[in-house]
């Protein structure tokens, strides 16, 4: 992404003291239902853009969705209170909270406001252009560094970004389409994906689309199921998609007529009920049974994608291959979680399980970059271009 204006050379510049900057982050974060923060890396992840613009001298406002709320109707658990808290906790220092700020913030040079959730704003997920101009109003400087965010076209990830004086990635937003375009648009190969999770027809788009890039497609979890099925193997009573059986054939035909595989599973472990005691077994793929469950790979085929892993060049990981959170089946995760961990491959992990697994696992440090976005992360797996990265790059081009 070299085509969008960066703040960190706007701040780097000096071009920051005293102006107001209109910072929009992704602070949705997993609350329990006392509203405590049950995980806040998306709260750490946002901190240097804000501390670089206090720094810069400039008056910060940053604000952020929360949850789905329904549009000018506020409730106590739509607010962004908890994660002000933990903000001022994290920087170790005063910030304020304001509702009702479409029409004017209060906010002096060295000050940090957090603008209540956005959501609760009128028009801000059909990006109506009335708010987003209001919005633009606020501010001499809007960042986005709302990764998360990035795949949605709403008033503060994208509105303002067409009015506001100046538009521009925040650090987080660059880091991750750095990683995303180090991963796919010019990877060192060779280049494997890792692809898992319950259905093919929720990542059909991602593999099709990886189908044409990549070396070697490891598909997991119920994916691996389709795939099995459309190699002629069993999947007994797995949860797999017999209607899109057609297309994991077409991407196994895709890939070999590239000279690039789809690794199918040699041997499973299987259970005949879905539950964390259930009795494993170790078998080979061809001989899973009608009253079987496919609850994980097997040792050989984890060992042998393992040794894939450490050859790769780089490697883009989304999905654990089995059901890692019940001991018996986490073999499979764990070998590939250590394996990427090992590989001297560039990395890059993203969605909400595959996060879970790195943190099981302790291998955070180890892998490459660790994307904070869900369905923006698979978005651009996709090969689709994401909207707040669009209007960044064309604001660029206007020479904002
Ligand atoms: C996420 O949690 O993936 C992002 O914050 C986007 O949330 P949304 O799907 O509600 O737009």
């Amino acid at each position: 992404m070299t085509s969008v204006l960066r703040f960190t050379d706007l701040a780097s510049r000096g071009a920051l003291a005293g102006k107001r900057v209109f910072i929009r982050s992704d602070l949705n974060v997993p609350q329990d239902d006392t509203g405590r923060i049950t995980e806040d890396t998306r709260i750490r992840a946002s901190l240097p853009c804000i501390a670089q613009a206090l720094a810069a001298g400039a008056a910060v406002m940053v604000t952020s969705h929360l949850g789905r709320p329904t549009e000018g109707e506020p409730k106590p658990e739509d607010s962004l209170a908890p994660v002000a808290e933990r903000i001022a906790e994290l920087l170790d220092r005063e910030v304020l909270l304001c509702t009702n700020w479409v029409d004017g913030v209060a906010v002096a040079p060295g000050e940090l406001v957090v603008l209540e959730n956005c959501r609760l704003n009128r028009g801000e997920k059909k990006n109506d252009p009335t708010l987003a101009r209001k919005m633009a109003l606020l501010c001499d400087v809007y960042v986005n560094d709302a990764f998360g965010s990035a795949h949605r076209a709403e008033a503060t990830t994208y509105g303002i970004a067409e009015f506001a004086p100046i538009a521009c990635a925040g650090p987080l937003l660059a880091a991750e389409i750095d990683a995303l375009t180090k991963a796919l648009a010019d990877p060192k190969r060779p280049l494997v994906a890792i692809v898992a999770g319950s259905k093919v027809s929720t990542k059909l788009a991602i593999l099709q689309m990886l189908a044409q890039k990549v070396d070697r497609l490891v598909v997991g979890g119920g994916i691996a199921n389709t795939f099995l099925l459309a190699e002629g193997l069993p999947f007994g009573k797995s949860l797999a998609e017999p209607t899109l059986v057609g297309e994991a054939r077409a991407v196994i035909d895709a890939m070999r007529a590239r000279g690039a595989d789809v690794p199918i599973p040699t041997d499973v472990v299987t259970a005949k009920e879905f539950k964390a005691d259930a009795p494993a077994s170790v078998k080979r793929a061809a001989d899973v049974a009608a009253d079987d469950l496919i609850l994980d790979i097997g040792p050989e085929t984890a060992a042998t994608l393992a040794e894939v892993l450490k050859t790769a060049g780089t490697i883009v990981w989304n999905g654990p291959v089995g059901v890692f959170e019940f001991d018996a089946y986490a073999h499979g995760t764990e070998t590939i979680a250590r394996a990427i961990a090992a590989s001297p491959a560039f990395s890059i992990a993203g969605g909400g399980d595959t996060l879970a697994a790195i943190a099981k696992y302790g291998i955070e440090k180890a892998i490459g970059y660790i994307s904070t976005g869900g369905g923006a992360f698979l978005e651009v797996l996709e090969g689709k271009t994401l909207p707040a990265i669009e209007i960044l790059e064309r604001r660029a081009r206007e020479g904002s």
